[in-house]
C-alpha cells in the first residue's frame, strides 16, 4: 500500500489588515480585551464582495503546487473544506478551483466541517492515496468567516477571519521514501449539536425568502456563537484528541516534535496544552496575526511552520482541530 505525503504546503490571506482599534470603532469592545482574551492582534479581511472562497483557495493552491514541483495538471484529485462556499448551494469551490487551476485531470468535491475541515479533507485525501484511488491530490482549507459574521456581535466579529491553506499529498509507494510528511494517522469524531455554533437560517431546516426582514434584521443567517460553552468543549477535546493521537502511533503527546492546533483562541490553546504538561514553544500559535480562519487556520499555521523550518527529517508532528458540529480530528505526520 503507498503512504501518503505531504509534498508542498501554501497559505493565501486576504491584504486588508484590520486591526483591534479599528473593531473598537465598530462594536463596544477593546484592543485590551480581544488581546488577553483571545491572544489576536490583527486579522485579514477581504474587502466585501471583492474576493470569494475560491479566490483564497487559488492563491493557496498555486504556492502549495510550487512547493511541490507539481504541475496543476497531475492532479486526480481536489478536496476543499470549507463552510463559506462562493455560493450557498452550487456550484462548489472544488470544480471552480480546479477551473482556475487548469487541473483538468482532476475530480473532487467540497466537504463541510467548519473549523474541522481541513483535518477532515486530509484523512479523506490519505484514504484515497493509500487505497491507490488517487496519485496526486491537493487538500485546502479556507474560509470567508467576514461573509457570515454578525458586524453587531462582539462575540464573534473580533475573532473570525479570511484565509485559506493548501497541501499537496502524493503517493509514496512502499520503499520509495518521498521528501515531506507522511500522514501516519488521521481520526475523525463528532457529537450532533445545533446551538455551540450555528447560522440558523438560510438552510433548509429554515429558508430565507420574501417576507424575512425582520429575520435578516435580527441577523439569524449569520453565525451565532454560545462562547463559553464552545470554549470548555474546545479546552477538553483538543488535549483529548491529541493523547488520542499519540497512543494511535505508539508515542506519548511529549514525543510530538510540534503541535499544529486550529487556532481557536489563545487561551483555549494554552489551558488544552498546560492539561498535557506539553511545552508551549512547541506548539505552532499564529492566531496574533491571522485570527481564527476556521478551515484556513490549520494549513496556515502548518505552512507557516514548514517555510520557518519548524520541521525537521524525523519530526512527529500533531495536527489537532476542532468545532462546529460539534466535529473534532487529529492527523500525525512523520517528516522525512
Ligand atoms: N469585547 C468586550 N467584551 C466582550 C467581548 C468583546 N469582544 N465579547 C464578549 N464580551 C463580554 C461579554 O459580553 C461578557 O460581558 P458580561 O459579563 O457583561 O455579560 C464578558 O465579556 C465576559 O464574557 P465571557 O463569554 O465570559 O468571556 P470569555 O472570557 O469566555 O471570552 C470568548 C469570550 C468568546 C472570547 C470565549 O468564550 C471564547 O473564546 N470562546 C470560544 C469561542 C471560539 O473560539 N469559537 C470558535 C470555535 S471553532
Amino acid at each position: 500500500m503507498p503512504s501518503a505525503v505531504i509534498t508542498g504546503t501554501g497559505m493565501c490571506v486576504p491584504e486588508r489588515v484590520v486591526t483591534n482599534a479599528e473593531l473598537e470603532r465598530l462594536v463596544d469592545t477593546s484592543d485590551a480585551w480581544i488581546r488577553t482574551r483571545t491572544g489576536i492582534r490583527e486579522r485579514r479581511l477581504v474587502a466585501p464582495g471583492e474576493q470569494a472562497s475560491t479566490d483564497l483557495a487559488e492563491g493557496a493552491a498555486r504556492q502549495a503546487l510550487a512547493a511541490a514541483g507539481v504541475p496543476a495538471q497531475a492532479l486526480d484529485l481536489i478536496v476543499v473544506a470549507t463552510c463559506t462556499p462562493d455560493y450557498p448551494a452550487m456550484p462548489a469551490v472544488a470544480p471552480l478551483l480546479a477551473g482556475r487551476l487548469g487541473a483538468e485531470r482532476a475530480g473532487g468535491f467540497d466537504l463541510s466541517l467548519a473549523c474541522t475541515g481541513f483535518v477532515a479533507a486530509l484523512a479523506t485525501v490519505q484514504a484515497f492515496v493509500r487505497s491507490g484511488a488517487a496519485s496526486t491530490a491537493l487538500v485546502v482549507g479556507v474560509d470567508v468567516m467576514s461573509s457570515i459574521i454578525d458586524w453587531s456581535d462582539r462575540s464573534t466579529c473580533v475573532i473570525f477571519a479570511d484565509g485559506a491553506g493548501a497541501a499537496v499529498v502524493r503517493a509514496s509507494p512502499a520503499g520509495d521514501a518521498l521528501a515531506g510528511g507522511e500522514v501516519l494517522h488521521a481520526s475523525l469524531g463528532m457529537q450532533g449539536n445545533e446551538t455551540a455554533l450555528v447560522v440558523p437560517a438560510g438552510g433548509s431546516r429554515r429558508p430565507l425568502g420574501a417576507g424575512d426582514a425582520a429575520l435578516l434584521a435580527r441577523g439569524d443567517n449569520r453565525l451565532r456563537m454560545a462562547g463559553q460553552q464552545t470554549f470548555r468543549f474546545a479546552v477538553t477535546t483538543m488535549a483529548a484528541e491529541i493523547e488520542r493521537a499519540a497512543r494511535a502511533v505508539g508515542v506519548s503527546p511529549a514525543e510530538f516534535a510540534l503541535v499544529v492546533p486550529h487556532q481557536v483562541n489563545e487561551r483555549i490553546i494554552a489551558a488544552a496544552i498546560e492539561r498535557l504538561g506539553y511545552p508551549r514553544e512547541r506548539v505552532v500559535i499564529d492566531i496574533d496575526r491571522w485570527g481564527n480562519t476556521c478551515g484556513g487556520s490549520v494549513p496556515i499555521a502548518l505552512d507557516e511552520a514548514v517555510r520557518g523550518g519548524r520541521v525537521q527529517p524525523g519530526d512527529l508532528v500533531c495536527l489537532v482541530a476542532f468545532g462546529a458540529g460539534l466535529s473534532w480530528g487529529s492527523a500525525v505526520l512523520r517528516w522525512r
